[in-house]
């Protein structure tokens, strides 16, 4: 009964989940009187029309919007320098995040810059936010980031080309506006990277060292919502029930890894991204089989949970053989997805592997690894993933 006696935090933003909840965002900003609201977005959401839902939402509140859009696929330091800025010149004083990972997590950096005066890097690791940013407002369109409810955010240091994480309580937004209706406009590759981001984000949660009762809740209720229900919305996008259970089963992995932090499998995709700049998702995706392979002698008992979370059989099998049921499971569900590359398929070269590896293990989430892994394990796992 050790666990349910644990003392533990549990941070998390308001949370409004449902359909039809993005367009509370006027009603959200003015509770926070906010006049002056920067959006931040990117140019993929802008071509939808959700951005201009949530700008006519705040502007029905007598709110005065200014949209900032200038965000790439790994948001990069220049980018949050040059949005707060944005923010400086135009008075504002609060902050709308429309858009993915990419949007929220360069909007968090925005408002800490504002207020701190300082520079985006300077805040890289645990505890290092002085003061919160102003109103952040958080309107996820990805089901599968989570920085909506998180107390992460990953951006990229383009000059020594690495992800730095920054983690702190201020880093987690005011209010998220969690509305599946707006993930049916993302392409199917979209979905299945995000969605296999969510599984991981789950998985690594539940298994970390600093896990807890609060989130392991959360982490295996996503594993079973993700892992069910990805394939068939895949199969059937515009389906909104299925959106759904995608959406909350991304937002419940969120809680649970904001709170529990992560693992080899992120720390090793930071290292990728922030070096070669590739997807986050397929990046998790790829690793996260070859990691449970290393890691599974380690956590035994919350692999085997994991497995039966996602309907693997374990009865009468051997660790052993759960381990590789369960990596099958995962290499399954991540083909069906329609993620089908490996490492070798991007402009990588295995002369990078050990500057690579030097850099995730210098990562925030390989802390809470159920095992300390050595460089030479990870190279390892990085070959195997080639
Ligand atoms: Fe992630």
């Amino acid at each position: 009964m050790k666990e349910v006696l644990e003392m533990r935090k549990f941070v998390a933003p308001e949370l409004v989940y449902g359909a039809g909840s993005a367009l509370l965002a006027g009603q959200y900003a003015e509770n926070f009187g906010a006049r002056r609201v920067l959006i931040v977005s990117d140019p993929g959401v802008l071509e939808c029309s959700w951005t201009t839902a949530v700008k006519n939402s705040l502007n029905k509140s007598d709110i005065e919007t200014f949209i900032f859009s200038e965000v790439s696929e790994n948001p990069q330091d220049v980018e949050v320098m040059k949005g707060a800025e944005f923010y400086k010149e135009n008075n504002c004083d609060c902050i709308v995040a429309v858009g993915g990972g990419s949007s929220m997590d360069c909007a968090k950096g925005i408002g800490i810059v504002t207020t701190n005066n300082a520079h985006i890097l300077s805040f890289e690791g645990v505890d290092m936010v002085h003061s919160p940013g102003p109103p952040l407002i958080c309107i996820p369109t990805t089901a599968g980031s989570s920085a909506d409810v998180s107390q992460f955010a990953i951006i990229t240091d383009t000059v020594r080309h690495v992800k730095i994480s920054i983690v702190s309580k201020a880093m987690v937004p005011d209010a998220a506006l969690v509305d599946p209706t707006l993930t049916t406009t993302m392409d199917l590759q979209l979905t299945a990277a995000t969605g296999l981001d969510a599984l991981t984000h789950a998985v690594e949660a539940y298994v970390s060292n600093a896990n807890s009762a609060l989130t392991d809740l959360f982490a295996l209720d996503a594993i079973k919502l993700v892992s069910e229900n990805l394939v068939p919305v895949i199969k059937d996008p515009k389906n909104i029930e299925l959106r759904g259970a995608v959406m909350l089963g991304s937002m419940e992995a969120g809680l649970a890894f904001s709170n529990a932090i992560l693992g080899a499998v992120h720390a090793m995709a930071h290292s990728l991204g922030g070096h070669l700049d590739l997807p986050h998702g397929e990046c998790n995706a790829i690793l996260l089989p070859h990691v449970i392979k290393v890691n599974f002698p380690f956590a035994v008992e919350r692999y085997t949970n994991i497995a039966k979370a996602m309907s693997v059989d374990v009865e009468g099998k051997t660790s052993e053989q759960i381990c590789d049921a369960l990596v099958e499971k995962i290499v399954k569900l991540r083909k069906s997805a329609g993620i089908t590359r490996s490492l070798k398929d991007f402009d990588l070269r295995k002369e990078d592997i050990p500057k690579l590896a030097s850099l995730a293990l210098k990562d925030a989430c390989m802390i809470t690894n159920p095992v300390a892994l050595l460089k030479e394990d990870i190279e390892k796992i990085y070959e195997a993933a080639f």
